[in-house]
């Protein structure tokens, strides 16, 4: 379903901030460990680093550097603040939600907490959500976050999988804006493809038991060639159409910030999009994929490096475990 927001009130992001755990874990660590090498890793994904949580360290640890530095720039004290949403496929535990605990830690006692599952859609999930509830007029600023500490459901044994990911956390604030701000969205879901990437275990169909971790049930598995082809199709077919539901055309964006999953994925969207690759914004080779931490992550670098300025319009699309996926068009202001 896709959106154009209302005439009434702009929404706009008004500030980013990020955090990674300080280890680094390379390709070359990752040789060491399963049946892999750099020049695998690095030609399929072109991934060669990723940031890893020491064990013991929950997602809303991440979570809580990277809130803190979005509200700080945004000038905002965390008593201040109206609304918090985090979206993690990876939280602290079953309940309460990641944006309660964060909520407790910052010390941002007036607002609503709540958590969106979209897996690695989940940031773009929570910018749309977060932008219902600003329009609204009742809640006047929001902290999105996106958080992940996917090292704890990597079977590290697994080298289709462990290669891929890595932890870190992103956030924006969201709040009025009188020029610019989210000017289209788009958002869509396919659970008939649920299968193609999930984590069976620890839920209610599959609680803990000696036999779900004998079974390994615990980790995420995925079909990785399978879900390739969906996740290029769904992300260009994303961003062509929050584009074009604008008005808009490919040349009247300054940069694209797609989830930074495989950058053969990245450079096929690119393709299908007619987006030329130097529109297009790439980390991953830094950080791997970081679900819904990822575009979050990848917005607060671009900003931070200057490669969007107020007034560049900017499509952050992203697609994950669901299937989910969505698109957000800005003009950074
Ligand atoms: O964030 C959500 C969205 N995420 C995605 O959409 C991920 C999408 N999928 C992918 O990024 C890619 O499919 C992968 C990177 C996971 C895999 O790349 P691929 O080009 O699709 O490789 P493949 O799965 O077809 O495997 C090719 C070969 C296989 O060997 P054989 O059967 O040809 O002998 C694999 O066993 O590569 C082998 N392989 C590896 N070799 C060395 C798989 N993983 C590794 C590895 N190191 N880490």
């Amino acid at each position: 379903m896709s959106a154009k927001p209302s005439q009434t009130q702009r929404i706009g992001v008004l500030s980013t901030g990020m955090y990674v755990p300080p280890k680094v874990l390379t390709n070359k660590d990752l040789e060491r460990m399963v049946d892999t090498s750099d020049d695998w890793i690095t030609s399929r994904t072109g991934i060669k680093e990723r940031h890893i949580a020491e064990p013991g360290t929950a997602t809303s640890d991440l979570a809580l550097p990277a809130a803190e530095e979005a509200l700080k720039r945004a000038g905002i004290a965390p008593k201040d603040l109206d609304l918090l949403i985090t979206a993690t496929t990876t939280p602290d535990m079953l309940f309460p939600s990641v944006s309660c605990l964060v909520q407790q830690k910052l010390g941002a006692t007036s607002a609503a907490c709540f958590d969106i599952s979209a897996a690695c859609s989940g940031s773009i999930y929570a910018i749309i959500t977060a932008q219902q509830f600003l329009q609204g007029g009742r809640y006047r600023n929001a902290l999105v976050v996106g958080a992940e500490v996917l090292s704890s459901f990597v079977d590290w044994t697994d080298r289709t999988t462990c290669v891929l990911f890595g932890d870190g956390a992103g956030a924006c604030v969201l709040g009025p804006v009188s020029r610019g701000g989210i000017i289209g969205t788009d958002m869509g879901s396919d659970g008939t493809q649920s299968g193609l990437l999930f984590m069976p275990g620890g839920g209610s169909k599959y609680p803990p038991s000696y036999q779900s971790v004998d079974q390994r049930l615990h980790y995420l598995q995925m079909s990785g060639s399978d879900l390739f082809k969906v996740a290029v199709r769904r992300m260009a077919d994303s961003a062509k159409r929050v584009i074009e539901q604008a008005g808009l055309k490919v040349d009247d964006v300054k940069l694209v910030i797609p989830h930074q999953a495989n950058i053969r994925i990245v450079e096929a969207v690119a393709k299908f999009a007619d987006l030329p690759m130097e529109k297009v914004f790439v980390n991953l080779d830094k950080y791997g994929n970081t679900s819904a931490a990822s575009n979050l992550i990848a917005l607060h670098e671009a900003a931070q490096t200057g490669a969007i300025k107020p007034g560049d319009r900017v499509v952050l699309v992203a697609f994950g475990a669901g299937l989910t996926w969505g698109s957000v068009l800005l003009e950074w202001s």
